[in-house]
């Protein structure tokens, strides 16, 4: 099995998805050594905003960008292996934090590098097909306050509904979540929940 692990918080080691998206990969990957683990720790090292030049290679537009100089292509390469990357893993794991009702500016990037026309989604006479189905996908998504349905603050939420929309385009329409949330309402409440993600990643079909 090949397992992409992506995590986007900015808190380092007081991050709560890290700690989740780790649970999560140990508990899928385990030890067994028929497991190979790609890890992309999109804090530390961020792609930068999608341009022209650093669309990858496969992207249709890409060669509208003309001759890259060789920092520019480093870029773009890069962008490449992250699709790359992606289009090989049978399962990814993604730790998604909820920033400012949304998700981290970097985890937007690295999905800007894998929504590609022709690789993970095409235009046909029926419309989308998503291409990147088949995969088992796992976030691990923590926020400061309450949003689920009928919860006052529901339509602020826009990275759960994000990530189900932008992977279900590429083909991936069962993703599974877990959820980490309210914990800005306090230290017992942050305890507890944290407890319940570790429960329910106990509880993921390995
Ligand atoms: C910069 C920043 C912005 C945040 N914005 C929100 C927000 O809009 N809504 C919310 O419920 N929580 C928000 N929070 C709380 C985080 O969602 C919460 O701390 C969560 O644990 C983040 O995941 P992490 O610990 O893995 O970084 C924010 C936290 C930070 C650091």
């Amino acid at each position: 099995m090949n397992l992409l692990h992506v995590d986007a918080s900015i808190l380092g080691p007081y991050s709560i998805t890290r700690e989740v998206s780790a649970a999560i990969v140990a508990r899928l990957a385990g030890n067994s050594g028929q497991n190979k683990v790609i890890y992309r720790d999109l804090a530390k090292d961020s792609p930068p905003h999608l341009t022209l030049a650093s669309l990858p290679t496969d992207h249709p537009r890409a060669s509208l960008a003309g001759p890259l100089d060789a920092a520019a292509q480093l870029v773009r390469d890069e962008s490449q292996r992250m699709l790359e990357e992606f289009l090989a893993a049978d399962v990814v794991v993604i730790g998604a934090p909820m920033y400012n009702f949304s998700l981290p500016s970097q985890l937007k990037a690295w999905i800007d590098r894998i929504a590609v026309p022709g690789k993970t989604f095409r235009y046909g006479p029926g419309g989308v097909e998503g291409l990147a189905g088949g995969k088992r996908l796992i976030v691990a998504l923590a926020r400061g306050g309450v949003y689920g349905p009928g919860a006052p603050a529901a339509s602020a939420e826009h990275v759960q509904s994000y990530l189900r929309a932008i992977f279900g385009f590429l083909g991936i329409t069962d993703p599974e979540f877990v959820l980490v949330e309210g914990i800005a309402a306090g230290d017992e409440v942050r305890t507890a929940a944290i407890a319940a993600a570790h429960d329910a990643v106990g509880r993921l079909a390995a």
